[in-house]
């Protein structure tokens, strides 16, 4: 299996470690426009092979899509990271065309491949990504939910000093401030988060999750890398192994949940063809309404993308 990471920065670079450590492809290739980064980072990596005991290889490139050609899978992490007091929105009119170039890239030489976006804003760049790429939707998404649920996840794990292993949760929307998690859908080793933690304890969890990303940025002063990297990961391992799991994911909705021509973060089937099924849940009034105003705001950024295009 051959999977390339489009952008040698932290998370491009952190999600290529992972997927060398846990061998989840024999080759991977890191691309990145900066002379000689992505064969830097590449070379790194692979010298910890034989510390970690591993053999995947991996393979730097300085903007050469040639050497990505065949891919199963590409991450795109291109475009710039937020800095303190910028909403992920604030970079799209930079990223759209930066991801815009790279899916271009990316499909001339892997017609086939599965392509994830992780650039931000992350519903808005996976919508940009499928417009350029021209292929079917179920192989363009988006990895948000993985991370915010792992947030969510971490979040809890660390309020009940029990560990992360065993907390299940799903999370829904926008990879924004509006982001649904579910408490209704929360489990800690199949018991209802709810009967273990009382609700406005809960309710703080869920907060400090939406803007668990911008926590990161505040502490570090660009965004974060370890979790969004993993995270992209798990995904990519996912479809390389056709594993059929379960994760949030940005996807294209085609009147699911009521929506159309939306990118929205839904629980879905990850396996080798990409998405494979979308999950509906039986979402409860309030929960609709977190959602429908979640969509709104993904929306709003979608519409500047399609007014930049238009006007372009
Ligand atoms: C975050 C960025 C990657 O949530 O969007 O940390």
């Amino acid at each position: 299996m051959k999977v390339t990471v489009v952008g040698a920065g932290n998370v491009g670079a952190t999600c290529a470690d992972v997927l060398a450590h846990r061998e989840i492809a024999n080759e991977i290739v890191l691309l990145d426009i900066k002379e000689g980064f992505a064969e830097g980072k590449a070379l790194d990596i692979w010298e910890s092979a034989p510390i970690g005991l591993y053999d995947s290889r991996t393979i730097g490139s300085t903007n050469d899509y040639s050497k990505t050609a065949d891919s199963d899978v590409v991450v795109i992490t291109s475009g710039l990271p937020r800095k303190p007091g910028m909403s992920r929105d604030d970079l799209i009119a930079t990223n759209a065309g930066i991801v815009k170039t790279v899916t271009e890239n990316v499909i001339k030489y892997s017609p086939n491949a599965v392509i994830i976006i992780v650039s931000n804003p992350l519903d808005v760049m996976t919508y940009c990504a499928y417009l350029n790429a021209k292929t079917v939707p179920n192989k363009v998404f988006g990895m948000a939910g993985v991370l915010d649920t792992a947030r969510y996840r971490s979040f809890l794990a660390l309020e009940l000093n029990v560990s992360p292993k065993d907390i299940q949760a799903v999370l829904m929307g926008g990879h924004g401030d509006t982001m649904v998690p579910l408490p209704r859908y929360t489990t800690v080793a199949g018991i209802p988060v709810t009967e273990l933690i009382a609700e406005d304890k809960l309710n703080e969890i869920i907060e400090r999750t939406k803007f668990g990303g911008g926590e990161i940025v505040q502490l570090l002063g660009t965004s974060a890398w370890y979790a969004p990297g993993a995270a992209a990961a798990q995904m990519v391992e996912a479809v390389v192994r056709d594993q059929k799991r379960i994760f949030p994911v940005c996807a294209w909705l085609q009147g699911e949940y009521g929506m159309n021509d939306i990118y929205l973060g839904v629980p879905v089937v990850l396996g080798k063809n990409g998405i494979e099924k979308i999950i509906e849940l039986d979402l409860n009034d309030a929960e609709k309404a977190l959602l429908a105003e979640s969509a709104e705001a993904v929306k709003v950024v979608m519409n500047v993308l399609d007014n930049m295009n238009a006007t372009a």
